[in-house]
């Protein structure tokens, strides 16, 4: 018997299911408004908080070490509590948002920003991070598209392992700087109808495999420690209470033993979803589908005892969880030191280190994504700049999930082109969502002098994130309207934008003779634009999510199907194809785009055959020539097309890319391989294979602007 069996067998059956409850540590505080406040209304009780599985997101070293003591002097058993906080883009050092760290195409990097978030939250005390999140996302009304890696399942799957890797290490056990990694939100959140938070996910099961369930596969195959569950519906059941989600597919298909989390509320969310009549039946359909911990609601401390007794739920079901969570704070050597690498000490060295800074720095600057530019950039110095807009001191840009980050530390923009020129104005011009005429006329007073505008645009960070859905994806007003007056100056404006999604840029593309891309760059975001607007850093970053002419063509995504009446432009004119009678089809800008200071040439495809043998290789080279005056980053992009499946197939799916670095006159020949494997997808039977036949395979720098090449496959 192991040391974890045996101490199962010593626990009472409240003391189990106290276990697979998770709360907030002011439960956890003695003072008087907690015990007539969320205690009572929970129904949570002493004997439940001197129990409790795990905390989340207490933080800092002097409180989670108290809040461990205390509960291990209260716990018969010695048992540890295990701390889980939301350590998403950095902990005290905030990086980009993950759609932008996206926009790097480099894994390297993605995996190096979570070791450093890993670092820094586990010398305050944290053991598990709810991280990362992996769902697809084609609808950037969506606020949580900021959260994810983009609209295609071969690039999220890349990035899901690097950012794993990067959590985890590859020593859990042994690395006490790591944390452990909460793969979510499972399955398919990103798929909400409308882009509304928390609506309705509805799709095939064909479609939920090919697309939306292998950057969570991914994940697990890089021994990612947890899963959270969704709170969307999962073909109309909600997806904490799914069992075939929860047990046939990620338990018995997929073979995965970690453990498994609600997400926030989820279990007792099965109510008002309209799947379970009272608290007791959300508690069991949530334990009967396998989830081990109940994240912030009390169904299964207030509900399993009775369903045990009443021989609703077999006490096996709670042995199982109960082994599981006893399993990774195990694994996390927590019985050993529950403490782990909390340490104040620690804390002073790690936290915002020189060190760290300066990663941050480097991947905000490479998440940058230049948009347009009309031979503005990169600026010179000697020329007057006035700074505009409602971020040009804006400590606002770390982005909504950057909870224990610090908006006082954050570079601004101000900040960051002050240190390298001497601006000769500063002006608002507007607030982000309302403006006045002061406002305006001050900005133009501002700008009066310039040779040119810089001018700073973009969304609150409330206005993206966690129930941050917006119907109308435009820039405010406002801001609209302080780029038609400053275009009256007849200077030329650079357009640095601070958000979280792509934007309807109808309104700011046209009149901006330069657009950067800076998302929510973090805490060195002043600092790392000004890198690339003076030409230090060359913009390398490409979006891994389409930018949409407009809302009304939402969802629009590169990986789409052809329709059996496709827009050619042979049939532009006549009525009855697939297309908008007042907008084009394709997106403004699409996946894989981004421009640079420098520009790159192609050469012909060349495949190595043009007959693919199901047990060969093709080869697919180009290369790839760096044709201007600076050394640039270039991201070159593979897509194959399935022309005749058993099921209609994707346009283009990506099936590999190469981020190359080029010096001035440099070529690299690039070379791709493919496989019969990569040619396979779920038919009809659900069953990953191939078909025989004609493909074409395309290279180039964006999904939009390729060379084609035919090849057969044959079988
Ligand atoms: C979010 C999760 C998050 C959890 C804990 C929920 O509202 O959906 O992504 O991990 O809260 O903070
Ligand atoms: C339409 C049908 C119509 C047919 C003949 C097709 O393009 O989709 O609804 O009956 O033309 O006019």
């Amino acid at each position: 018997m192991t040391k974890i069996t045996a101490l199962l067998e010593q626990m009472t059956l409240e003391e189990k299911i106290f276990q697979l409850m998770q709360l907030t540590p002011n439960f956890l505080s003695e003072d008087d408004a907690n015990l007539t406040g969320p205690l009572a209304w929970m129904g949570v009780t002493e004997s439940m908080v001197n129990n409790v599985g795990s905390v989340l997101s207490a933080v800092g070293a002097k409180e989670t070490i108290a809040l461990q003591k205390k509960y291990m002097e209260n716990s018969r058993l010695g048992i540890p509590l295990l701390l889980m906080a939301d350590i998403i883009h950095g902990y005290r050092t905030i990086f980009p948002v993950t759609l932008a760290i996206a926009s790097t195409w480099d894994m390297e990097l993605a995996e190096r920003s979570a070791a450093i978030a890993a670092k820094e939250s586990a010398v305050t005390g944290i053991h598990v991070t709810f991280a990362p999140m992996v769902d697809l996302v084609r609808d950037p009304r969506w606020g949580r598209v900021m959260e994810s890696t983009g609209e295609d399942p071969f690039l999220n799957s890349e990035y899901a392992r690097a950012f794993v890797r990067g959590f985890q290490g590859d020593d859990l056990a042994g690395d006490m700087d790591r944390v452990a990694a909460c793969v979510k939100h499972f399955a398919a959140y990103g798929a909400a109808e409308g882009g509304r938070d928390y609506n309705t996910v509805n799709m095939s099961e064909r479609q939920l495999r090919e697309s939306y369930l292998p950057a969570y596969k991914a994940a697990l195959d890089e021994g990612c420690e947890m899963v959270m569950t969704a709170f969307n519906t999962v073909d109309g059941i909600p997806a904490t209470g799914n069992k075939w989600l929860m047990r046939n597919l990620l338990r018995d298909e997929w073979g995965f033993d970690g453990m498994l989390i609600s997400d926030w509320g989820a279990v007792s969310e099965m109510i008002p979803h309209g799947v379970a009549a009272d608290g007791a039946e959300a508690a069991q359909k949530a334990i009967e589908a396998g989830v081990d911990m109940e994240m912030m609601t009390s169904n299964y401390a207030n509900h399993l005892k009775e369903l045990v007794e009443a021989g609703k739920v077999d006490i096996t079901l709670i042995d199982e969880c109960v082994l599981r969570v006893l399993k990774l704070k195990d694994k996390l050597g927590l019985f050993e030191n529950p403490y782990r690498a909390a340490s104040e000490e620690r804390e002073k060295e790690v936290l915002l280190c020189d060190e760290h800074r300066a990663a941050a720095r480097e991947i905000a600057a490479k998440s940058c994504v230049l948009l347009k530019n009309e031979q503005v950039l990169p600026l010179r110095s000697g020329q007057k700049l006035a700074l505009i807009g409602p971020f040009a001191e804006s400590g606002d840009i770390l982005g909504p999930w950057s909870i224990w980050g610090k908006q006082d530390e954050a570079v601004q923009l101000h900040a960051g082109l002050s240190a390298r020129t001497d601006l000769i104005a500063t002006a608002k011009g507007c607030d982000i969502d309302s403006g006045s005429e002061e406002q305006l006329q001050e900005a133009i007073n501002a700008a009066a002098d310039a040779d040119i505008i810089v001018l700073a645009l973009g969304e609150s960070s409330e206005m993206s994130g966690e129930a941050g859905s917006r119907g109308d994806i435009r820039l405010p007003q406002s801001q609209l309207k302080l780029i038609q007056k400053l275009k009256l100056l007849g200077k030329p404006i650079v357009v640095v934008l601070f958000n979280g999604r792509p934007l309807d840029l109808h309104g700011v593309i046209e009149e901006a003779d330069a657009l950067l891309e800076a998302w929510f760059p973090g805490t060195e975001g002043g600092n790392a634009i000004a890198d690339v607007l003076f030409g230090d850093v060359n913009p390398s970053g490409r979006l891994t999510m389409s930018f949409p002419y407009s809302v009304g063509q939402v969802p629009v995504y590169y990986n789409n199907y052809n329709t059996g009446r496709p827009l050619t432009p042979q049939n532009a004119n006549e009525r009855y194809v697939s297309k908008y009678l007042d907008m084009p089809n394709a997106p403004l800008l699409p996946f894989g785009y981004g421009l640079s200071y420098t520009s790159f040439s192609y050469g012909e495809v060349s495949l190595s055959t043009d007959e693919l043998h199901a047990e060969d290789t093709l080869e697919v080279s180009v290369e790839v020539t760096n044709t201007g005056v600076v050394a640039g980053g270039e991201v070159v992009q593979l897509y194959v097309r399935d022309i005749a499946g058993e099921v209609v197939r994707p346009l283009k799916e990506l099936k590999g890319f190469r981020k190359l670095q080029l010096q001035p006159g440099e070529t690299e020949k690039v070379t791709f391989l493919i496989t019969e494997e990569q040619l396979r997808y779920y038919h009809t039977d659900l069953q990953l294979k191939s078909d025989a036949g004609e493909f074409h395979v395309f290279v180039g720098p964006n999904s939009r602007d390729l060379e084609a090449k035919p090849f057969r496959l044959v079988k």
